[in-house]
């Protein structure tokens, strides 16, 4: 009786319910599933950041509606962690906005600026709501593949004038997801210049700034000349305290930018529970030594999986940095097929590339979010498959 509208029509489904549902069905089975699939932390949030919610919590004057932009002691934490991390220097109120996770605002984002047909330059693949998000705004996503040879870095030469033209925004994530990819000073400069070249606002999503190994450290598109005019940022404290369920986030960077994306979201939300902000600022301004210590224990299970890839002859990059491992599909194979026989013949749960868009074809991508010994484990049911 009740028709779907056009835009919710094109959406394709999120991927990862989909994967939930199978795996969901795989468990109520009995079966001994391991879930290396989406992209949550197994470890807890810290002690203290947890203590700091509950503090919160109990504290009538934190029940009610919180301010749209942002507890000010937040945006402050924020500017000072920036400044800490990146040497960049934020205004706190006209630079910062705290936002529900950094998908709400990432989701939200386009529908500031897109009008009706106007393209958005998506990688592919990518983290689906760059792609949900223009749809939703009336946009359309224009791909800019992914591919190895290009160590998955969008090649914006074989971006065409027509598609430049339409184009209001683009969207580049690095440390990547699904594929690990990195991106170094030349990339950013290149992207920057097409930015200020093509009147276009780069979206930067740097959810996994934190994830990193060997010595790596990830850079804020904000350190770079010009960016300021044409940049905003998507930060996460999601993978970089293990608090993926909290849902608390900030975009960064242009005043302009920013003050669009918070109109937007005064027509759609109320803010960020006082109490999760309070946690925020715990976290932000707080011993880091949890973070470092995430990363060493990521970097051991990524070297244990990576042996056991290696031994088995299958073809991934050894990630710089985020908790993912980009997986050449043995022979060839479709990457949903391959998952699904992984399911079936060994129990393991991975996510199938081509949800991440058509050039994840031929890939799937692990998590490292189990143990090491459960990643020897899976190693052990892959060797028998
Ligand atoms: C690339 C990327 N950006 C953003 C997010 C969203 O993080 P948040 O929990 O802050 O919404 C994720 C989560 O998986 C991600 O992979």
């Amino acid at each position: 009786m009740f028709k779907l509208s056009k835009k919710l029509q094109e959406l394709p489904p999120y991927l990862f319910l989909e994967i939930d549902k199978a795996k969901r069905k795989a468990r109520a089975q009995g079966r001994d599933i391991i879930d290396i699939g989406i992209g949550d932390p197994d470890q807890p949030t810290p002690k203290h950041i947890i203590e700091a919610l509950s503090r919160a919590a109990l504290d009538p004057a934190n029940h009610r509606y919180a301010l749209d932009q942002g507890m000010p002691l937040l945006r402050r934490a924020i500017e000072a962690w920036y400044k800490r991390r990146f040497n960049v220097k934020l205004d706190p109120d006209s630079e910062i906005l705290p936002l529900i996770g950094s998908k709400e605002g990432i989701a939200h984002f386009p529908l500031a600026f897109l009008n009706q047909g106007d393209y958005s330059l998506v990688p592919d693949p990518c983290y689906p709501p760059y792609k949900g998000g223009t749809i939703l705004a009336g946009g359309k996503p224009y791909l800019m593949p992914l591919l190895e040879k290009n160590a998955f870095l969008p090649d914006l030469k074989k971006i065409p004038l027509a598609a430049r033209k339409k184009a209001k925004i683009i969207f580049v994530n690095y440390p990547n997801n699904p594929t690990s990819a990195v991106a170094d000073k030349s990339f950013y400069k290149e992207l920057i210049d097409f930015a200020h070249k093509n009147k276009i606002i780069i979206i930067s999503d740097l959810a996994y700034s934190e994830m990193c190994y060997d010595g790596y450290k990830p850079q804020s598109l904000l350190e770079f000349d010009g960016a300021r005019d044409v940049v905003i940022e998507f930060h996460s404290l999601s993978k970089t305290y293990n608090m993926t369920g909290w849902r608390v986030g900030w975009a960064c960077g242009n005043e302009k930018l920013i003050s669009a994306l918070a109109k937007v979201k005064s027509n759609i939300d109320s803010g960020i529970f006082s109490a999760v902000q309070l946690a925020g600022i715990a976290a932000l301004s707080g011993p880091q030594e949890h973070a470092e210590h995430m990363c060493t224990l990521f970097q051991e299970r990524r070297d244990v999986l990576m042996r056991g890839l290696n031994s088995l002859g299958w073809q991934a990059n050894t990630p710089k940095a985020t908790f993912y491992v980009w997986i050449k599909v043995p022979q060839g194979k479709d990457s949903i097929k391959f998952s699904a026989l992984l399911l079936e013949k060994a129990n393991i749960v991975v996510t199938p590339g081509i949800g991440f868009g058509k050039y994840g074809q031929g890939y799937i991508r692990m998590a490292l979010t189990v143990n090491k010994e459960r990643i020897r484990e899976a190693l052990d049911r892959l060797k028998k498959i």
